[in-house]
């Protein structure tokens, strides 16, 4: 008896370390996705005559917005972490994992924009905001394709 405990314990311990890490792949990506959404947030705010324009919060914003875009995301997107595998946790659809190519691409486009907003970013709101589109497209790409709706 003690021993079918035992058997059961060690093998439902892995189990649980693995549904940790898968769900902590999630959330780490929804933070990290919270941090584009932060930075994206600020520029729009000016755009739409929310916010004051500041290039000194454009441009940390921008800083920000680049260290993201370029950030080592290989930990976040473990294979298992779909919608279908984990629902209610993970947004991210399946077909992400099979297109890692078209992700990969729009990441560099990220990057390229990213880059060209820190590079702008504090020449004055008018360089900030047309910056601003090509960010927004390459979130719309991913999203259009790869991310679920939260009901
Ligand atoms: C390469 C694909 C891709 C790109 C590029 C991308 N996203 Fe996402 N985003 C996703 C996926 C997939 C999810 C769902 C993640 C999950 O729930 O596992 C998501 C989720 C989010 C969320 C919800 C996070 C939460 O709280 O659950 C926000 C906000 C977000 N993205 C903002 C952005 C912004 C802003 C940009 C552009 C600067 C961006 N994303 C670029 C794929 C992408």
């Amino acid at each position: 008896m003690k021993k079918t405990i035992l058997a059961a314990i060690a093998v439902s311990i892995p189990c649980i370390a693995l549904a940790d890490a898968a769900t902590d792949a999630v959330k780490a990506r929804q933070d990290h996705m919270k941090g584009f959404g932060k930075q994206v947030g600020t520029f729009a705010a000016v755009a739409k005559g929310e916010a004051e324009y500041d290039p000194a919060v454009a441009q940390a914003a921008a800083d920000m917005l680049v260290e993201l875009a370029n950030a080592d995301q290989s930990g976040f997107w473990l294979e298992g972490t779909s919608m279908d595998d984990l629902p209610g946790v993970s947004y991210a659809k399946p077909a992400l994992w099979e297109n890692t190519d078209q992700v990969t691409a729009i990441m560099a486009d990220l990057q390229a924009a990213a880059a060209n907003m820190q590079a702008v970013a504090s020449d004055g709101k008018d360089a900030m905001v047309a910056a601003i589109g090509p960010i927004g497209q390459q979130c719309q790409a991913c999203h259009k394709e790869f991310q679920a709706k939260k009901d």
